[in-house]
């Protein structure tokens, strides 16, 4: 039963591809695409999804704001860790940011619902830009949503900001129309205990959950796979 769960949740990863989509503030457009350039999809393409700097920057306020996006799940049994970073400036190749080494949010675990392909909507309303940053009004900025699938890459979508003062009339109206979480998702943290003994890694298509669950303990960084398959059990 494990062994089916676990050869389902390994297809469900590296057959049926996701999509990931900034839409508010709103994204750089559409990476969806796979061709001769993109051979393994465009999105999956660090640090943007394979899109440069958008001439179309969106006001967004200093002190922060909404935060909405389609993470695309497709299956039951896939999870995902989302990162968000924010990159500032204008000095990278692209005329954006050099960087995207600044979280704004602690990366946190997604699980999806039971059903396929699935079009759901998350929204963080109220994430704050961290202080230290010394952001002023004017600056540019490009956000940036990281999606760890199960297997391991990473799907990437960013969206070019302009700072203004909070309650700029530029800044896009936003409502529960626009920001609202899909009741399918579930949550998680990432990250449990730290263990400096060592780690025991089996390999999961011949074990039992008694060992999968010592696995899952062990390890300090549950990784998504073990996740799934916890849940699973
Ligand atoms: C910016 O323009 C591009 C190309 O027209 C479009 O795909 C994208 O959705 C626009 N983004 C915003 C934030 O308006
Ligand atoms: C692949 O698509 C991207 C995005 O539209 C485009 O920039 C690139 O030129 C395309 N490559 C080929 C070989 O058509
Ligand atoms: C990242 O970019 C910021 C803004 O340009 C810069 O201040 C910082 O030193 C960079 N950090 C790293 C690790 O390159
Ligand atoms: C912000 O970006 C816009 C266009 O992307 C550019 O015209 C403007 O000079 C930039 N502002 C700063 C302060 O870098
Ligand atoms: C919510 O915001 C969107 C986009 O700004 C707008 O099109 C829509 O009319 C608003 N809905 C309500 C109920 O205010
Ligand atoms: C959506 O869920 C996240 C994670 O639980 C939560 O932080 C956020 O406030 C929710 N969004 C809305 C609009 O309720």
């Amino acid at each position: 039963m494990i062994r089916s769960a676990f050869l389902q949740l390994v297809l469900a990863a590296t057959l049926v591809s996701s999509h990931i989509l900034f839409t508010y503030p709103g994204s750089r457009g559409n990476s969806f695409i796979t061709n001769e350039t993109f051979p393994g999809g465009m999105q999956w393409t660090y640090p943007c999804g394979g899109l440069g700097l958008s001439r179309n920057r969106t006001y967004w306020p200093t002190t922060g704001g909404s935060l909405a996006f389609q993470p695309g799940w497709f299956s039951g049994h896939a999870t995902a860790f989302l990162h968000i970073n924010i990159g500032l400036d204008t000095d990278g190749p692209d005329g954006g940011p050099m960087n995207f080494t600044t979280p704004l949010v602690k990366p946190w675990q997604l699980l999806g619902p039971s059903n396929g392909p699935y079009p759901g909507t998350l929204c963080l309303p109220d994430v704050k830009v961290p202080e230290n940053l010394g952001i002023k009004a004017g600056d540019n900025a490009t956000i940036q949503i990281v999606e760890l699938a199960a297997h391991g890459a990473s799907l990437f979508s960013c969206s070019d900001i302009i700072f203004v003062e909070p309650g700029d009339k530029r800044i896009p109206p936003i409502n529960d129309t626009v920001c609202f979480n899909t009741t399918e998702f579930g949550f998680a943290d990432i990250y449990t205990h730290v263990y400096h003994e060592g780690v025991t890694i089996e390999n999961p298509t011949k074990s039992g959950v008694d060992s999968i669950l010592h696995v899952f303990t062990w390890l300090g960084c549950v990784s998504p796979l073990l996740a799934g398959l916890w849940l699973l059990s």
